[in-house]
């Protein structure tokens, strides 16, 4: 196990960038309506956006507690901000990164009884050029579509720019908080 080969040894940065909108193998595919929602898919996205991330945090806990300054970020989405929901639609994905948010939030208060000086955040990355928006980016503007390059640096800038007071936040690629 990761947890027994790092023996405690402190972890100062854990950024999680996995995540699923489309898997046409397993049939996962972002929902238009109701109808098209299906248990088997839904556990999948859920498993993959909700679980793995914080199954993640889990397995380095003892990396991860002690006095040591430490930042854990993972890739959410804008879409998993329910008070931001104002077009509906792809619900698993949608459910999923606000569960992922709400479990990282969940994280971000016991880690912050075992470290204080732990800052766990939830980062947008803003629709990037990767495998995964590939389908939905003829929508998109140009100067809306960014290179991974451009969302790193950024995301690198938002994360610097964050101290333990922001432990269980929301943020974009530009440094501004979303709502949950
Ligand atoms: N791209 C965007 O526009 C955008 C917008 C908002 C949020 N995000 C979020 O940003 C994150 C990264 O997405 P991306 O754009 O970089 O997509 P991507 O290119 O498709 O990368 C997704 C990553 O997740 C990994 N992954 C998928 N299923 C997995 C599983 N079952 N177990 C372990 N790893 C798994 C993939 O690993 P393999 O390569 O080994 O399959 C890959 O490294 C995701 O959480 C996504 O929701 C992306």
């Amino acid at each position: 196990m990761l947890s027994d080969q790092l023996k405690g040894e402190p972890v100062h940065l854990l950024l999680n960038a996995i995540g699923i909108l489309h898997d046409s193998q397993h049939g996962v595919g972002p929902e238009k309506r109701l109808e098209d929602l299906n248990a088997e898919t839904f556990a999948r996205v859920m498993h993959i956006n909700a679980a793995t991330p914080t199954l993640l945090i889990a397995a380095l806990k003892g990396s991860l507690q002690g006095k040591h300054p430490t930042i854990i970020a993972s890739l959410s989405a804008r879409v998993g901000s329910i008070g931001d929901n104002g077009f509906g639609g792809w619900y698993s994905y949608r459910a999923s990164k606000a569960a992922h948010n709400m479990l990282l939030k969940t994280a971000s208060m016991e880690l912050k009884r075992l470290n204080q000086q732990s800052i766990i955040l939830c980062l947008h990355p803003g629709t990037t050029d990767t495998e995964l928006s590939k389908p939905f980016q003829t929508r998109v503007p140009e100067d809306k579509l960014f290179t991974p390059d451009f969302v790193a640096r950024s995301l690198i800038d938002v994360m610097a720019k964050r101290t333990p007071e922001d432990t269980g936040s929301f943020w974009d690629w530009a440094g501004k908080p979303i709502e949950w």
